[in-house]
């Protein structure tokens, strides 16, 4: 018998683990994998990003975007990065409040795994999980025999990356006890055109440029990147979290600039340079040749009518794109939706109709930005689950 059976050793189910068995609780991890911890590994470019500095509510998106709070103020950037510094794990911050590893992100799970062997858990790989059911204490039916425990933590993930061993697990549980489940929908991914934007964004492939990406009331700006298949690149990834199947992106390939004033000076000075020269003084050449075969006119900057000018900066500052659909689940970083919060109690991550039963990470409907949110959305939920579990 275990006071605890953490299922899925991902980042969240590891931190909920050696929390518990910090506390003196008996625990196992059951993961149905070769090894923990994959998606540490190969995150962050091999150095995994794994915090960032500005942890705030309105980085993760949820259907309450409230639930964060607790987990997220009682853990904070600052807690992991002291338990870095206790396995001396040196860090740097890049851009944006986002912090790596200087060497590996093999550190972190041998950090994990250094944790949990001093807390006695015990990790179990290559797991079957066929069944969970719950009389008086929970039976967990397993490749390696029954095993029962007080409490059980589900830990699988989302949908991402299915070679790396993605499964509905953690759904297919929370619906057999009753918790509702918001779709779940593949995000930070990268989104793919049909059409004459097809063609458009083809031809520009390999270019990236600083760009502000806008759906509906969300904006970011960073850098975009044109791909054979469609846009990627942290500004996009960003937004397809925010976009729905039908929705427009709006475009500003000149953020912070003002495109009509600029060509207009131009114009006043009798400028010769026709709309590929003038716009590549701003705009990477093959983009600013690209807007200059969309109709603009032949003539030189100087022979424009104003109105040319107003055309040209409308185009560049606010193109309308409409996204064909993304690029999947095989693709995506990360899943938007899973177990709705209604049924979780922000504090502890337990459900609220069933004592004894946590869902935690990303299986979770927490998506964190890019940048470390989603790592600090498994420690934080993690944490706060093992310190009652
Ligand atoms: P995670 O997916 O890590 O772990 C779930 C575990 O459960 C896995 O080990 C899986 O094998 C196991 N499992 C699944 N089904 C099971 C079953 N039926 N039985 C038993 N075990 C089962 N985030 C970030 O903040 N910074 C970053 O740098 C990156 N980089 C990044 C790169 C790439 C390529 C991807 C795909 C993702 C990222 N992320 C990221 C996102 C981050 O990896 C992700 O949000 C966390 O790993 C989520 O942690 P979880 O523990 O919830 O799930």
């Amino acid at each position: 018998m275990f006071d605890v059976l953490v299922i899925g050793g991902g980042a969240a189910g590891l931190m909920a683990a050696l929390t518990a068995g910090q506390r003196g609780r008996r625990v196992a991890v059951l993961e149905h994998g070769p090894e923990v911890g994959r998606k540490i590994l190969i995150s962050g470019g091999g150095r995994c990003n794994f915090t960032n500095r500005t942890m705030r509510a309105d980085r993760f998106l949820s259907a309450n975007p409230h639930f964060v709070k607790s987990a997220i103020s009682r853990y904070q950037p600052a807690h992991f990065l002291d338990l870095l510094a206790r396995h001396r794990i040196a860090w740097h911050e890049k851009k944006l409040g986002q912090l790596f590893c200087d060497h590996s992100a093999q550190d972190i799970v041998q950090m994990l795994l250094g944790e949990c062997a001093a807390a006695h858990v015990s990790i179990l790989t290559d797991v079957r999980v066929y069944d969970v059911g719950k009389s008086d204490v929970f039976r967990v039916q397993t490749s390696r025999g029954d095993m029962t425990a007080r409490a059980v933590v589900l830990a699988t993930g989302g949908l991402s990356i299915p070679k790396l061993g993605a499964s509905r697990f953690t759904y297919e549980v929370a619906r057999q006890f009753d918790l509702a489940v918001v779709q779940p929908e593949p995000a930070l991914v990268p989104l793919t055109f049909g059409g004459e934007h097809e063609e458009w964004v083809r031809a520009l492939a390999g270019l990236s440029l600083p760009v502000r990406v806008t759906c509906g009331k969300m904006a970011f700006e960073e850098a975009l990147l044109f791909t054979h298949r469609g846009l990627s690149g942290p500004a996009l990834l960003q937004i397809s979290s925010y976009w729905s199947a039908g929705e427009s992106l709006l475009v500003d390939f000149l953020p912070g600039q003002d495109l009509a004033a600029l060509l207009m000076t131009l114009k006043k000075e009798g400028s010769k340079a026709k709309a590929a020269g003038a716009l590549a003084r701003w705009l990477p050449q093959r983009l600013a040749q690209a807007f200059a075969q969309q109709g603009a006119p032949e003539r030189t900057l100087a022979e424009w009518a104003d109105k040319d000018i107003r055309l040209m900066a409308e185009r560049v500052h606010r193109m309308e794109l409409r996204p064909q659909g993304t690029e999947g689940f095989a693709k995506a970083e990360v899943t938007r939706g899973g177990v709705d919060t209604r049924g979780l109690s922000s504090q502890t991550m337990q459900a609220r109709s069933v004592p004894g039963l946590y869902v935690i990470g990303e299986a979770v409907d927490v998506t964190g930005w890019l940048g470390g949110y989603n790592f600090h959305w498994a420690w934080a939920s993690g944490h706060a689950a093992g310190e009652v579990a």
